[in-house]
């Protein structure tokens, strides 16, 4: 198969067929235009391939989701999430000498500048620490101008997934009042990270290593998932030719919005307020199903997985791992379990697809971890840094790219005259 056949106005147009390495088909639309006149339109884009990549594979029937080719259960299982960082932005898995070099780059790089450190004192109290993530991200691009010189996007790069973590954490500790924690050189990245985040001045903290393995699982889980809406903003900005700190920034706008990131710490209110309700599930999945209500069951249901989310089913096995090693019970996994059995029983949730997603399960494992609420979307952006990072520079060195810039069907009102603000 190598092309497609149209017909519109009474013209037949043919249209090349694109296939990817797993078969997967595109009709190539990108001369339509200027051949019919028209457009195609896709609101939402279920249907529009923006790009070819060559990162992520996911088959949402099958429940499949690869990075580079190697299957998420395996990652999650045998690599760490500096090993997988450099696969996904570099392509390969890295040779020991590459692992140490970019382990070693990415620990020296981690201090941000001084300068920085004012610019959280300004925010007020309360303030959402994804606001202060994304301008953070963005406020990078002031300290470390961008340039196209490949070796300075290398160590932007570089710079990004170091100081990000200790944005993340500075974040916090702004929030709760307490003294910013520096880096630590001798610790793991997500040590380090878990360090700045409950370590205090006057007492010695030792890194749980439950945790920092349950860190280092969570940041795998969540480091690429192809097109999704903050990785098409990031490469949407980033078409524009806007820096990789400033694409970035935005990127972690878009994970903010509660359909996407922001359901971690949706989800976690929601069995909150389930369990404060009395756990009456019925009651919540009667909102869930009626349109009216605005109620949606968090951390159900995604654009891609029609069967299962992978990376749901990891974390399903993980928490409960975690809680039991940490020896302790919550009873919101006993609610997040029920709740999940009750959906998929239901016609409502069987017939639409609608199953756990990656959200469903990780904000109880952050919460195990000690990490608060209003915290959980900025781990996701830490674990999908890397990603974004890999498919702003796919899309930066491909010599195909354009500015991204969709077309729209206008329906507003036709031409009409100017009328003076008294005749109104
Ligand atoms: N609860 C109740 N009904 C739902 C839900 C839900 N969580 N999700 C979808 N539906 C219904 C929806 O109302 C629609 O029904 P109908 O066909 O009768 O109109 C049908 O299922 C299809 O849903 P959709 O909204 O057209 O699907 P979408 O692909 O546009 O949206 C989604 C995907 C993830 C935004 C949506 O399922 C949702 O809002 N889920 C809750 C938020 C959530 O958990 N987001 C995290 C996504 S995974 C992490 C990430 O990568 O961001």
């Amino acid at each position: 198969m190598d092309s497609a056949k149209l017909e519109l106005n009474g013209s037949t147009y043919e249209l090349p067929v694109t296939v990817g390495s797993e078969n997967e088909i595109g009709i190539d639309f990108t001369k339509f235009r200027s051949m019919t006149g028209a457009i195609t339109f896709d609101p939402g884009y279920g249907n529009t391939g923006a790009c070819e990549s060559a990162i992520t594979f996911i088959d949402g029937e099958k429940g499949i989701l690869r990075y580079r080719g190697y299957p998420i259960e395996q990652l999650a299982a045998k690599s760490d999430f500096i090993e997988t960082s450099y696969l996904v932005i570099y392509g390969e898995l890295p040779t020991k000498e590459q692992y140490d070099s970019f382990k070693y780059k990415l620990t020296h790089h981690t201090l941000i500048h001084e300068d920085m450190k004012r610019l959280f004192e300004n925010y007020p109290k309360g303030a959402h620490p994804m606001a202060v993530m994304s301008s953070m991200a963005t406020s990078l691009s002031a300290f470390y101008p961008e340039s196209n010189d490949p070796e300075v996007i290398e160590l932007n790069i570089i710079r990004l997934i170091a100081k990000f973590k200790t944005l993340a954490a500075f974040a916090y500790k702004k929030a709760i009042g307490q003294p910013y924690i520096y880096p630590q050189n001798h610790l793991s990245y997500a040590a380090d990270f878990l360090h700045m985040m409950f370590a205090v001045p006057s007492e010695k903290y030792e890194v749980s290593d439950i945790l920092e393995r349950a860190l280092n699982l969570l940041l795998i889980l969540h480091v690429d998932h192809e097109q999704n809406c903050s990785t098409s903003t990031v490469r949407m900005v980033g078409s524009s030719h806007a820096n990789l700190f400033a694409s970035i920034g935005a990127g972690v706008c878009a994970l903010w919005g509660p359909l996407h990131g922001g359901a971690n710490q949706a989800v976690l209110e929601m069995l909150e307020m389930i369990r404060a309700d009395g756990s009456d599930y019925q009651k919540y999945m009667d909102m869930a199903k009626d349109k009216e209500s605005g109620f949606r069951l968090m951390g159900f249901g995604h654009r891609v997985y029609k069967n299962f989310d992978p990376r749901a089913e990891i974390l399903k096995t993980t928490v409960a791992e975690v809680l039991d090693m940490l020896g302790r019970s919550d009873p919101l996994l006993d609610i997040a379990r029920n709740l999940e059995r009750i959906a998929l029983q239901d016609e409502y949730f069987v017939s639409r697809n609608l199953y756990p997603n990656v959200d469903f399960y990780s904000g109880i494992l952050y919460r195990a971890m000690g990490i608060p609420v209003d915290m959980f979307t900025v781990m996701f952006a830490l674990g999908r840094l890397p990603g974004w990072i890999a498919q702003w520079k796919e899309m930066r060195d491909d010599p195909k790219g354009r500015i991204n810039r969709p077309r729209q069907i206008y329906v507003g009102a036709n031409a009409r005259d100017y009328v003076p603000v008294d005749a109104r």
